[in-house]
């Protein structure tokens, strides 16, 4: 993309610290956008302070959808936004009053020198926090010479940074930044955030002094301070985090936190509940729980401190186990508090539900939801003949837009439950994985026809099923009359694995068996596998076998 004359001035405008002092005081509002987005893509945290203090508009969005090949912003440069956010609360220039942040949070230990997962978490919560303790109180003066004082700390600290950073950090090799990334990782977000602690910590234990109660953080004398600015973001919280934003969210203050997408790891469905209370109602859009033993009871106990968020469209669980299959009394009672839970989530549209080991239940869960899901991600649920048949003539089957139902095993009797769910299914579905399915060439070729009249079909993922070669050629040849269909995950053919493989292999034994290292027949069928695409005039589409780079559903958002 070429530069547009605007960007290449901004660009200019911000390379040199030591001219700022006479840009700022005449660039127009209007070119404010314009020398942020410099700054952040040329790596100038000293600049991105400045504008960001002075803001000269209500909003201000940095998250969102890159273009491809963009980078996420540099940290140093997030960690200055935020600061200056702070800032601009005591600065009359700036009349910000929202900040979006939302979708930088997903870059999970991506690009190096970014910050993404719990970390930005971590230092929004800081500077919540931070704010609050700057908001007026106590004396006047007092206030302000803290602030000053507070605010030049941190100009010199970026400073010296910046000077060390500037020269280095947009053009470090790979390498190093790989071992820097290795060497600093969360850490050093945890080493910068604990000055800041340090300050709110001493705040609060003043504010014990004055008479708070015990972990209470508002003082009587203080009667709540406004919020001034909201900041949108995509919020991630470990055990390790969850009592500091816990304590961010109860603060009130100059700035508050509204979440988009919540991401929890790890906690008991009780903290998950507190951290929903807390929460402000609008706008919350997904929640995601991984690696949390919920059990059912938790299930039932977390899905009403849902119901109050309106806009929640979506709700994943990732192995958040739910010990279903012992024989616990009340265990059913549990179950239909589970589903009258989900039935009062009205927005609901995607459910993904990844190893909770449920059979038998689909009917159960699914029937109570008001209205039809468009994704539907059911790996590793042990789903039964009468799930797949309930599933195929449920009103969800012809909204689906994604659907995952790998690792569940698919046999003969159940071929025509799915044969009826890709056909009602087949003018809306754009992505579907059926991998670890145990499809043979066999079941395989019954199903062809009926994945071929999915005629939006994009994504189709079928890694680890027992297929041989010529199986896997059949299976180009069908699905590259697919018109719309850009990618194919294709398992590693039943010859290409070393001798031993047992006769009907599980997905796991695909998965770890060796794949033979020189073989004669694998060029032959890669050669095969193009040219079937080349005949069909299909070399648009992508064929793989990299199960480790394109096995995710969760990257395609759309
Ligand atoms: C896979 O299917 C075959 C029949 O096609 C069956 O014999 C075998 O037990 C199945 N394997 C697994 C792991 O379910």
């Amino acid at each position: 993309m070429v530069p547009s004359l605007l960007a290449l001035c901004a660009r200019r405008v911000v390379s040199d610290h030591s001219s700022s002092p006479s840009w700022l005081r005449c660039v127009p509002r209007e070119l404010y956008r314009e020398l942020l987005e410099a700054a952040f893509t040329h790596c100038r945290p000293l600049a991105v302070g400045e504008l960001v203090q002075r803001w000269p508009e209500r909003a201000l969005r940095l998250g969102g959808r890159r273009r491809a090949g963009q980078n996420p912003p540099h940290r140093l440069c997030v960690q200055a936004l935020l600061l200056a956010v702070v800032r601009g609360l005591a600065d009359k220039r700036c009349i910000l009053q929202v900040v979006d942040l939302c979708g930088l949070q997903c870059e999970e230990g991506g690009v190096a020198d970014s910050m993404g997962g719990w970390s930005l978490t971590v230092a929004l919560c800081s500077i919540v926090l931070q704010a609050r303790a700057e908001a007026p109180k106590g004396t006047k003066r007092d206030k302000e010479r803290k602030r000053l004082s507070a605010a030049e700390r941190e100009r010199d600290r970026v400073a010296k940074r910046e000077r060390g950073t500037e020269q280095k950090a947009c053009a470090i090799t790979e390498n190093n930044r790989e071992a820097r990334q290795v060497a600093e990782g969360p850490e050093m977000e945890e080493e910068r955030a604990k000055g800041v602690r340090k300050k709110m910590e001493a705040a609060r234990d003043k504010a014990k002094d004055v008479g708070g109660t015990e972990g209470k953080l508002t003082p009587p004398e203080l009667g709540g301070v406004p919020e001034r600015v909201r900041i949108w973001a995509d919020l991630f919280v470990t055990a390790r985090s969850w009592e500091r934003v816990r304590t961010a969210l109860s603060a009130d203050g100059p700035l508050r936190l509204h979440c988009q997408h919540l991401r929890v790891e790890e906690l008991p469905a009780s903290k998950i509940v507190a951290l929903l209370g807390l929460l402000p109602r609008n706008g919350l859009l997904g929640l995601d729980i991984r690696y949390s033993s919920l059990g059912v009871s938790g299930l039932a106990l977390l899905l009403p401190a849902l119901a109050p968020f309106p806009s929640l469209r979506s709700l994943r669980l990732h192995y958040c186990n739910l010990d279903s299959r012992r024989e616990v009394p009340g265990q059913e009672g549990a179950l239909r508090d589970m589903a009258l839970g989900l039935k009062a989530l009205a927005n609901l549209r995607q459910l993904s539900l990844t190893a909770l080991r449920l059979p038998g239940h689909l009917r159960m869960l699914l029937s109570a939801l008001s209205q039809p899901l468009e994704v539907l991600e059911l790996p590793y649920l042990s789903l039964t003949p009468g799930d797949l048949s309930y599933l195929s003539c449920s009103p969800h089957a012809s909204s689906l837009r994604r659907l995952d139902l790998s690792e569940n095993r698919l046999e003969e009797v159940t071929l025509p439950s799915l044969q009826r769910l890709l056909s009602h299914a087949s003018s809306s579905l754009t992505h579907l994985s059926l991998c670890g399915c145990n499809l043979s060439d066999g079941l395989l070729g019954i199903l062809l026809p009926s994945l071929c009249d999915c005629r939006v079909l994009r994504v189709l993922r079928l890694a680890l099923n027992p297929l041989s070669r010529d199986g896997i050629l059949s299976l180009v040849r069908a699905v590259s009359r697919i018109p719309s269909l850009q990618m194919l995950l294709y398992p590693s053919p039943l010859e290409d694995y070393q001798p031993g493989l047992p006769q009907s292999p599980s997905s796991a034994q695909l998965l770890d068996w060796p794949l033979a290292e020189e073989l004669e027949g694998r060029d032959t069928i890669q050669v095969e596998l193009n040219t079937e695409l080349t005949v069909n005039g299909r070399s648009d589409l992508l064929l793989t076998s990299d199960l480790l780079n394109y096995n995710s559903l969760l990257d395609e958002e759309d």
